[in-house]
């Protein structure tokens, strides 16, 4: 079943994920060298609930934190902890919340100090591959025209594209049908309707795409331990195009002032 949403409801969803984008802003002010990945989801949860929402990740399915902190060679869903952030480390972050009856729910892969030419690069690509997808959620296309041109954007450079996990429809539940995989076909999958909600969320590796699930029972790691990058927009479908919901503007003026 795929809920379409109504202009209200998107405008819901709209505060969702700007509030997202605002807590990842500032969380990834505090992104440095000597902080730990625990300090970094006290802060985003504080953030959260001062802005009268909820971190719809804790709790989750038993999820012990408010973000999803995952550094290097983890890919997603890594555990805040004790681990201090040193210069050169790739640190992912991933974090919902609810208000109103609606989620927010958004990514981004933040880079710490100087970090090596062909890390940024992975960095640069999967953004890309992010908005490569993005372009193609609009009314008329399928769900396969975005993972399309995902796969197609970042195997271009030689990367792998996780296939364990994927994008999804975002709502009152933060976890919604359709299913938005980033590998795929053209012209299949479930067609794009005006009020539909995603989430579009590459996750890409610099070597083997092959990942492994740690046995915390959520940190999923690539198998060869090299570094995956992730980018994640909420996007509403409409007749005009693409409505992104998420705003990385937000995120990228904090990081360069
Ligand atoms: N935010 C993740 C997503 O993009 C979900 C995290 S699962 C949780 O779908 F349990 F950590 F919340
Ligand atoms: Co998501």
């Amino acid at each position: 079943m795929i809920y379409l949403k109504t202009n209200d409801e998107i405008e819901l969803l709209r505060e969702n994920n700007i509030l997202v984008s605002q807590t990842l802003a500032e969380v990834g002010r505090h992104i440095k060298p000597g902080v730990t990945t625990k300090e970094l989801d006290r802060i985003a949860e504080d953030f959260i609930r001062a802005h009268g929402a909820i971190p719809s990740c804790l709790g989750y399915e038993g999820y012990p934190a408010a973000t999803c902190i995952s550094v290097n060679e983890q890919v997603v869903h890594g555990i805040p902890s004790d681990y201090v952030i040193k210069e050169g480390d790739i640190v992912s972050v991933d974090l919902c919340t609810f208000m109103k009856g609606f989620n927010g729910d958004s990514a981004y892969t933040f880079a710490v100090g100087e970090i090596d030419d062909d890390v940024r690069r992975l960095l640069e690509v999967t953004k890309e591959a992010l908005y490569k997808g993005t372009a193609q959620a609009k009314v008329g296309n399928r769900v396969g025209d975005i993972s399309a041109a995902v796969q197609e954007y970042a195997e271009s450079f030689g990367y792998g594209v996780v296939r364990e996990l994927e994008g999804h429809g975002l709502g009152r539940k933060m976890h919604e049908a359709p299913g938005v995989p980033n590998y795929g076909a053209r012209g299949r999958g479930p067609l794009l309707k005006e009020g539909m909600v995603i989430c579009i969320e590459p996750m890409i590796t610099m070597g083997n795409r092959a990942v492994v699930f740690e046995r915390d029972g959520w940190t999923v790691r690539t198998r060869d331990r090299k570094p995956a990058a992730h980018y994640e927009f909420a996007v509403a479908i409409r007749k005009d195009g693409p409505d992104v919901l998420t705003d990385f503007g937000i995120i990228e003026n904090a990081l360069n002032n």
